[in-house]
């Protein structure tokens, strides 16, 4: 059985088919936000983090239906190669990026944290990412970046 939900998503309104058991995280890739990564699908590593209405949220445990009227946004909205957001480009700048897999839920994360405080300090930035796992980067130069 499908329902058709509609949300914001990056800015714009867009309206999708699920099913009752998909999860946020499928509806997005399945639609080519692939910046919406598949790490550890049960809630533990935050590499498929997006940003539902202005909060954090593991997409990989997040039923799609629950976008239903919300304000959703992936890495895709925030920047890209050739218009990066600030914090993607200070990330760069300190060459904090690995891989990369983690990065966009990082990034997702930092934002959220920012539009709150916008001057937080490094205890505050690690507590509040303390969600966001990174398997290359040893993190200093993440949190240095930010
Ligand atoms: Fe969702 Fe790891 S893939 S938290
Ligand atoms: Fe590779 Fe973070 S840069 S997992």
């Amino acid at each position: 059985m499908t329902k058709t939900i509609t949300f914001t998503l990056n800015g714009e309104i867009r309206s999708f088919s699920v099913s009752a058991d998909e999860k946020l995280i499928d509806l997005l890739r399945r639609h080519d936000y692939k910046g919406v990564k598949w790490g550890c699908g049960e809630g533990s590593c935050g590499a498929c983090t997006v940003l539902i209405d202005a909060k954090t949220a593991y997409s990989c445990i997040t039923y799609a239906f629950l976008a239903d009227g919300k304000d959703v946004w992936t890495i895709e909205g925030i920047g890209s190669i050739d218009s990066p957001h600030p914090i993607q480009k200070a990330l760069i700048d300190e060459g904090a990026v690995q891989c990369g897999f983690c990065i966009p839920g990082m990034v997702l994360s930092a934002k959220a944290l920012f539009d709150k405080n916008s001057t937080p300090n490094k205890d505050a930035i690690k507590e509040y990412m303390d969600g966001n796992l990174c398997r290359c980067t040893g993190y200093e130069k993440i949190y240095t970046a930010l």
